[in-house]
């Protein structure tokens, strides 16, 4: 991060944070040689890719860390256009918040018209006064909390303060969030946000309500802005997730030119779906996941190593301070929660008995978000991540057509290291 604040010491893909924008065109492949140039094991998750279960980059589950000094050849097809983004999956509450993190961009054979395509990276860093990562990670009020909220913002890697647009430009804004616990939700002022993708996937271009963007960490939205303010206006664009503490995240500075032009662009923004296995509902597998523990629960305790725990000790000994369907997750291997039937389709009414959201993230598959609290989601959208709010009950739905052992955790990555991940099983 550079600007008017001191340079933080970070950990980087190509010396960068973001690294390296990768950008494909829908169906062809990805081959990339990694080598690990840090002190700790790491991997590469392509988060949100639906790709061959050795390629998913978890440790313990799909490939051995990658040692310092080793390498690994991640190789392998992009059928789904969209926006998504890579992380390790070694210790990420702390090698995310060193910096690990990259976009990756999936483009449509015939994309929608606009003028400008540009990527938002977004994050918060918990920094000192030297303006340095503040160790330690994993402390057990965030681990049982909100996780690790930072106290800097940033905007692709930097400390965000404005960005230039021109009046009468059409923007597809990417957005990825990579905080490691931070929800933001965006709102652009007098812009009237057009949402067209979530988490890579199409959706029916719609502007969510109050113009606002809600994005949990791990998910992204693909957004289409028109600039219809006049020459020089300035705008601020506002998280205002926590509604008694909200912060100007960036400014959006008009140029002084005249309008690119008069009147919005008529082209369509509607995307063309990806090509994801079609649903029977009628014949699904149910199941259903509960949500357990964390600071003002009611969990009593867990499974934890096949022993049952009480919750003190869950805390004291293991920090440990969540719980899916009574068990603790521990080490990077675990036994399947979940056997899911390959080919069939599966209906999961996820169930958030705690006082906190939690975005859930499913590895290797994109699901369908059926309903939230009895009522049919407006969008119905295909995601890989969906946020819960607390006492939240939510179904989801997929096809279970990719084989393999898959990780579903939190995306707030100390709540994941707190326990709240499970493995399912594709057979
Ligand atoms: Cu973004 Cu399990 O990961
Ligand atoms: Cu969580």
């Amino acid at each position: 991060m550079g600007g008017k604040n001191p340079h933080t010491r970070v950990w980087t893909y190509d010396g960068g944070v973001p690294g390296p924008e990768l950008r494909y065109r829908q169906g062809a492949r990805l081959d990339i040689s990694f080598q690990n140039d840090l002190p700790d094991p790491t991997t590469v998750h392509w988060h949100g890719l639906r790709l061959p279960n050795a390629m998913d980059g978890v440790p313990g589950l799909t490939q051995p860390p990658v040692m310092p000094g080793g390498t690994f050849n991640y190789a392998f097809d992009l059928p789904d256009a969209g926006t998504y983004w890579y992380h390790p999956h070694v210790k990420s509450a702390e090698q995310i918040a060193r910096g690990l993190y990259g976009p990756l961009i999936i483009e449509e054979a015939d994309p929608p018209k606009v003028d400008r395509d540009v990527t938002w990276v977004i994050d918060d860093w918990r920094l000192n006064d030297d303006a340095q990562i503040a160790e330690p990670f994993g402390q057990m009020h965030d681990l049982s909390h909100n996780g690790r909220l930072g106290n800097v913002a940033t905007l692709n890697g930097r400390d965000s303060e404005s960005f230039p647009v021109r009046a009468g430009e059409r923007i597809r804004l990417r957005i990825i969030n990579a905080a490691n616990a931070r929800i933001f939700r965006l709102r652009f002022d007098q812009h009237k946000p057009s949402v067209i993708a979530l988490d890579g996937h199409p959706v029916r271009p719609h502007q969510p309500p109050g113009g606002r963007i809600i994005l949990a960490p791990g998910q992204r939205a693909d957004v289409i802005i028109d600039m219809d303010l006049a020459p020089g206006a300035v705008v601020d664009v506002i998280d205002d997730y926590f509604e008694r503490a909200p912060f100007t995240y960036l400014k959006l500075v008009y140029a002084k030119d005249q309008p690119l032009r008069n009147s919005p662009l008529a082209a369509s923004t509607q995307l063309i779906v990806n090509p994801l296995p079609a649903l029977d509902l009628a014949n699904a597998a149910r199941h259903k996941l509960v949500i357990s523990g964390g600071a003002m629960g009611s969990m009593a305790g867990a499974t934890f190593k096949g022993e049952k725990t009480a919750i003190r000790d869950l805390v004291r000994h293991h920090g440990k301070a969540w719980a899916l369907n009574g068990v603790a997750a521990h080490t990077m291997v675990m036994d399947p929660l979940f056997r899911f039937q390959k080919g069939r389709s599966q209906v999961v009414a996820i169930q958030n008995d705690t006082a906190w959201p939690h975005p859930m993230h499913l590895h290797g598959h994109a699901f369908k978000i059926l309903e939230r609290n009895g009522k049919p989601d407006p969008i119905q959208p295909w995601t890989d991540t969906v946020l819960l709010d607390p006492e939240e009950i939510t179904i989801i739905a997929f096809v279970a057509d990719n084989p393999g052992k898959w990780l579903f955790h939190c995306h707030i990555l100390e709540h994941h290291q707190a326990g709240m991940a499970c493995v399912v099983e594709v057979v």
